[in-house]
């Protein structure tokens, strides 16, 4: 008779476990903030923190030291405007980040690209009226990309989920010479609730509306196979699923039907509703996060971008 349980005694439980975590799938998520001199913590993502650009330094050093092997950057700049030409300045803040980063590890370096925590509205792209303009912010969007790509960043990760945004980085980055730089796409990103500590974390609230014109709708899972096919044929060269937990069905239709690199995104919400409930001692901090991020592995993702990539680090420092 076969009994399940036989293999579910210590040793043997590890020896058949399907999945692996690896510190080498975790990437970090670290904001930049040029206004402030030194490390702030961010209120609504407890353990989470904003960098200057001086501490950015000492901060990537740490993640090196810990065996981390990737950061996505965020930056938060001193002036926001309507077209938001913070984003591709080439001092900008996101590009004295990648190259405090570059200089100061070889830690790989993925930039978030997209305009919103340099608008002054706060969208993802140009507007007029209320209306979130497409077409008129992929020239832009290929600017920031040629930038970061100057910078240095190793990876440029678009999270805007303008329709074609892929093809117009790629061909603008291929034009300037930077043809290896390789494009995450946030290529399913949905309108999620699960973003709100992320809008103190790098004060990209919005002045009207709602993203819900270009992210998707929780609702559907066809779609994003759609959204994912397109990117890849506009040159993605890594997927990525956004958020990760509640959208599990999701990666792994993802990650079966196309077989890519494929990230999954454990976003501000996630992070901040274990970190809440461990804090009342109603969760336990680190056997919550190790169980959410094997089932994200489990689930088809290659790579994990979270906020715990530094705290699982130090389960393993010798
Ligand atoms: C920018 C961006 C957002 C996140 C990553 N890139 C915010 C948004 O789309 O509203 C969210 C990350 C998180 O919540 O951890 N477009």
């Amino acid at each position: 008779m076969k009994r399940m349980r036989r293999l579910r005694n210590p040793g043997i439980r590890e020896m058949v476990a399907e999945t692996d975590l690896n510190l080498g799938d975790l990437i970090q998520p670290i904001f930049v903030d040029e206004r402030i001199s030194g490390p702030r913590g961010i209120v609504a993502m407890p353990g989470q923190f904003r960098q200057s650009l001086e501490s950015l330094a000492t901060e990537a050093a740490v993640l090196e030291d810990l065996g981390v092997p990737a950061v996505l950057l965020f930056g938060l700049p001193a002036q926001k405007d309507e077209m938001g030409s913070g984003a591709y300045d080439s001092n900008g803040v996101i590009q004295k980040a990648v190259r405090t980063v570059k200089e100061a590890t070889d830690l790989v370096v993925i930039t978030d690209l997209c305009l919103c925590e340099y608008t002054n509205h706060g969208h993802c792209g140009l507007i007029r009226g209320e209306v979130v303009l497409n077409d008129e912010t992929l020239p832009l969007l290929g600017e920031v990309a040629v930038s970061h790509a100057e910078a240095g960043a190793d990876v440029v990760a678009p999270s805007g989920m303008m329709d074609h945004m892929v093809q117009a980085i790629r061909a603008a980055l291929d034009v300037d010479g930077y043809t290896d730089t390789p494009i995450l796409s946030y290529a399913a990103k949905y309108a999620s609730t699960f973003y709100g500590p992320f809008r103190e974390a790098a004060e990209s609230g919005f002045a009207f509306g709602d993203r819900k014109g270009y992210q998707m709708n929780p609702a559907n899972s066809a779609e994003a196979l759609w959204e994912v096919q397109l990117d890849i044929e506009e040159g993605a060269d890594m997927v990525m699923i956004k958020p990760a937990l509640p959208y599990l069905d999701i990666l792994r239709a993802v990650k079966d039907m196309f077989g890519m690199p494929t990230a999954a995104y454990q976003v501000s919400g996630e992070y901040s509703m274990i970190m809440a409930a461990a804090e009342q001692g109603w969760l336990d901090e680190r056997a919550a996060f190790l169980e959410a991020l094997m089932c994200i592995k489990r689930a088809g993702a290659d790579m994990i971008v979270t906020y715990w990539a530094k705290e699982y680090a130090k389960l393993y420092e010798k």
